[in-house]
């Protein structure tokens, strides 16, 4: 294709880390677009962009032959709509996570995805930390031995956050935030076969669903996980994630500005000095994310978060909520 990107940005809020992503790249920002007037203003400003560029609905968009690629930045449960829209008109989608919040909305983007000739990713911004991504390295290179047993937890609290969209019961913490320790447990330990789970609700207030869950996973016979999510916690914002495997076990906390890396001797023991990997650990990397999704684009790779994958990663999520209700174990549905 055309090697220039000509970049439409929606919804001015985490969606100003995309106009970030996008100018880092070096691609053309063809417009900004939020319904909110202040919000416009205030990314428009802030990055500089001529008042022409503000658009206020994004239909005006959708048939802008101009525009080659479109982030989106809105609500969850706007995320099917405008991707659909935009993925019809013929432009190149990356969409924030979670793909959508129902069975139904997911099927649709896949659909949309599939009929259209252009690229869908859903950003699992995770997958582009460098700290996990040298998590992946390790795994892969056996310095872990065998993984049995995978921990990831997201705790955030949405005290100051919880407007409309985030306390709708749809968008329950599991699935609107809890996404990122599920995603990348299936990135780096693979699908989950089965999932069991508790809920609490002593934090939120102001919604209807749990804002504490513990989930508990089965992969394949000999390797389990755990995925820990608390949408009211009183701490700072993490997503501790622990690695155990025979030969070693790696520990990365994104409060912390190194990760811990435990091996073994000849004899599998322990050894006493873990080594100290000094990698910033707490960074949500967009701009990694957006070169991977312009390369996939231009040079017309498969891009590997697609709509499928990020409805894999939803489908665990939607287990998890259903095992917290039902009291019963949940296999993922994966049959999309
Ligand atoms: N990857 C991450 O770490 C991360 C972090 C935060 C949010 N998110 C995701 O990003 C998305 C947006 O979250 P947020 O925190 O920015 O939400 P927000 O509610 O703070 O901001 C959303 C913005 O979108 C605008 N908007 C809403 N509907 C619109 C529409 N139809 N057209 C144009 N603008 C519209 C709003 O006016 C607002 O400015 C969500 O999907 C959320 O889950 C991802």
């Amino acid at each position: 294709m055309d090697k220039k990107l000509v970049v439409a940005n929606i919804g001015m809020k985490f969606g100003m880390s995309h106009v970030e992503g996008a100018m880092s790249y070096g691609a053309e920002i063809a417009a900004i677009c939020d319904c909110n007037e202040e919000n416009l203003r205030f990314a428009g400003e802030r990055y500089n962009i001529p008042e022409e560029k503000w658009v206020r609905d994004y239909k005006d968009l959708i048939n802008d032959e101009n525009i080659n690629v479109v982030t989106v930045a809105i609500p969850d449960q706007q995320h099917k709509k405008v991707s659909c829209d935009f993925l019809r008109a013929g432009k190149n989608v990356l969409c924030e996570k979670p793909l959508a919040l129902t069975r139904e909305d997911i099927e649709e983007i896949i659909k949309a995805e599939d009929e259209s000739d252009a690229k869908f990713m859903v950003g699992q911004i995770c997958r582009f930390t460098p700290a996990f991504e040298k998590a992946k390295e390790i795994i892969e290179s056996g310095t872990l031995g065998e993984l049995y047993f995978v921990e990831s937890e997201y705790a955030h609290d949405y005290m100051k956050l919880c407007d409309e969209w985030r306390a709708d019961p749809k968008r329950h913490g599991v699935i609107g935030g809890g996404c990122h320790a599920v995603d990348l447990l299936r990135w780096l330990a693979g699908d989950p076969q089965e999932v069991f789970a508790y809920g609490t609700h002593k934090l939120l207030p102001m919604v209807d669903y749990d804002d504490a869950t513990i989930a508990v996973m089965k992969f394949d016979e000999n390797l389990m996980g755990k995925v820990f999510v608390s949408t009211g916690c009183k701490r700072d914002y993490t997503m501790r994630t622990v690695i155990y495997g025979t030969k070693g076990t790696l520990i990365c906390d994104n409060t912390s500005p190194t990760m811990t890396l435990f091996t073994t001797d000849e004899e599998g023991v322990v050894i006493k000095e873990p080594q100290i990997i000094d990698i910033e650990v707490n960074n949500h990397n967009a701009a990694r994310e957006f070169d991977v999704f312009a390369d996939a684009i231009i040079n017309d790779k498969p891009v590997v978060t697609d709509a499928r994958e990020g409805a894999k990663t939803v489908a665990v999520c939607l287990a998890i909520v259903e095992s917290a209700k039902t009291g019963k174990p949940v296999k993922p549905d994966y049959n999309f």
